[in-house]
């Protein structure tokens, strides 16, 4: 508790909201129609951020494991898909109207009280029986509005991977144990969308299925939990804010055996941010039922045929966007002269992930600076994300950079033009230091490798 009051008196949701506004991370949908509920749009910043978090995710799952490789498959599937991996049964949440307010609740996140009395939590009004309700989004394909074109947005990019299992073992000629890897939308329709990106109904999902020989799932399970704790560890955020959180057998979603949530706490409280499940062979036994098609794998060397089983890590993509926006927040008191000068807002993102690494700043327009700071801007650019800001007084330049979590700030001043130095200004500690600008990009390489988090 004493942690969790400690960290509200720095990041709270409303100040993350407003600064991923003001900065470009991310703005409400269609805002000027009033907005959309459970959609986002990732600003400048923000979409910045989102790739170079997929990009660590990728690099990690594939690039860094010889047994995985990755696949985008479509949005839109066969709906047979979706009996089969029992989403059209089973995915469905509890739900209750007020009739007074209108207001729609989760049943499982309003109290017992109010469900067994009937009483809106809201304005006490009539609560209707409650009934279950299916989380995914369906639409027709094709003219003809009839059920025949029924067709479903994917509520996970898992089946996708599922139903080319036996395409990539032949292309590539795989062999189990290997992995597969996905990133991409899913939807879903939430009852509650709350807290900014936390749960919205469009939203972004980095999946693993790894396929194991059954018998060694237990094994590949407890392997592929300590890879993902260890990925967080690598991108340098505040691990005391990371915990593991078991699912109780009454919810488990309705394919898994075993499950594990990566927990982060985020203004709001501990909340899911990644979960790893063991699904058994219950995804390919169920399509195979359903297709007709053969599931089974053959080991070349011995011929036993068995139907693998599937150990799961599964993200959410912009989830990890709002972890890294709260992870990445912090307020520092910078002077003491009584204004609102003496505070900074700064993103201590890891220079990995954040928007831009290397901002080059002229510290004056005139006497050939700007020329001067573009030419290094230009060289600067073909190894990293660059910014370039020749406006107003170098401090407020300084505290832009800041605020969009810029870890280096290249400043050129007129013992630049004389000596062919530059000032290399650091982010996290503000220390500023002479460095030649030749080798300025080995310089901040070897910066970004070395990187530790101060605070
Ligand atoms: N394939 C398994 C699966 O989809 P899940 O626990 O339902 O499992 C995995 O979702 C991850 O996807 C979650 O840990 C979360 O990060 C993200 N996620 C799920 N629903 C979401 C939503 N409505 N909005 C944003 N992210 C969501």
């Amino acid at each position: 508790m004493e942690q969790l009051n400690e960290y509200q008196g720095k990041a709270t949701m409303e100040k993350i909201t407003s600064l991923a506004k003001r900065r470009g991370f991310v703005y409400q949908s269609s805002e000027i129609y009033g907005g959309q509920n459970g959609a986002w749009d990732y600003g400048p910043l923000g979409i910045e951020l989102k790739n170079r978090l997929a990009q660590a995710w990728w690099k990690e799952m594939t690039q860094l494991h010889d047994d995985i490789v990755g696949l985008d498959a479509a949005i839109l599937m066969h709906p047979r898909t979706w009996e089969a991996s029992g989403h059209v049964e089973n995915f469905t949440d509890p739900l209750v109207d007020c009739k007074k307010c209108k207001s729609r609740f989760r049943a499982d996140q309003i109290p017992e009280e109010n469900i067994k009395g009937k009483k809106c939590p809201d304005c006490d009004g009539e609560l209707t029986e409650v009934r279950k309700f299916n989380l995914m989004f369906k639409t027709q394909i094709g003219a003809a509005e009839d059920t025949a074109n029924l067709i479903y947005l994917r509520p996970e990019t898992a089946q996708g991977i599922y139903v080319n299992y036996k395409n990539v073992i032949q292309s590539n000629r795989m062999k189990v144990p290997f992995g597969i890897a996905q990133i991409g939308k899913a939807f879903r329709n939430e009852i509650v969308t709350r807290n900014f990106i936390f749960r919205t109904c469009e939203f972004e999902q980095m999946e693993m299925q790894f396929f194991v020989k059954p018998g060694t799932d237990e094994e590949w399970y407890n392997k592929w939990k300590q890879h993902r704790w260890t990925y967080y560890e690598k991108l340098g955020l505040k691990m005391d804010h990371f915990r593991w959180r078991q699912h109780g057998s009454d919810e488990m979603a309705h394919y898994a055996k075993e499950a594990w949530d990566i927990e982060y706490l985020f203004p709001m409280g501990w909340r899911e941010l990644e979960g790893i499940h063991n699904r058994t062979d219950y995804d390919l036994t169920r399509h195979s039922e359903y297709s007709g098609k053969d599931m089974q794998y053959i080991e070349q060397e011995s011929n036993e045929r068995y139907v693998p089983y599937i150990v799961e890590t599964s993200a959410g993509l912009t989830r990890n966007v709002l972890m890294t926006l709260c992870d990445a927040y912090d307020e520092e008191k910078v002077a003491d002269k009584g204004n609102d000068d003496d505070w900074r807002t700064v993103m201590r993102f890891h220079p990995t992930i954040a928007p831009v690494t290397v901002a080059v700043l002229p510290l004056m327009k005139k006497d050939g600076l700007a020329e001067l700071a573009e030419d290094i801007r230009k060289e600067l650019k073909e190894d990293f994300a660059t910014d370039y800001d020749q406006s107003g007084a170098i401090g407020r330049r300084y505290r832009r950079q800041d605020e969009a979590g810029t870890p280096f700030c290249v400043t050129v001043d007129y013992e630049s033009k004389d000596d062919n130095t530059v000032t290399l200004r650091y982010r996290d500690s503000m220390e500023q230091i002479r460095v030649p600008r030749a080798g300025l990009s080995e310089r901040l390489r070897k910066e970004i490798k070395e990187y530790k988090r101060c605070k």
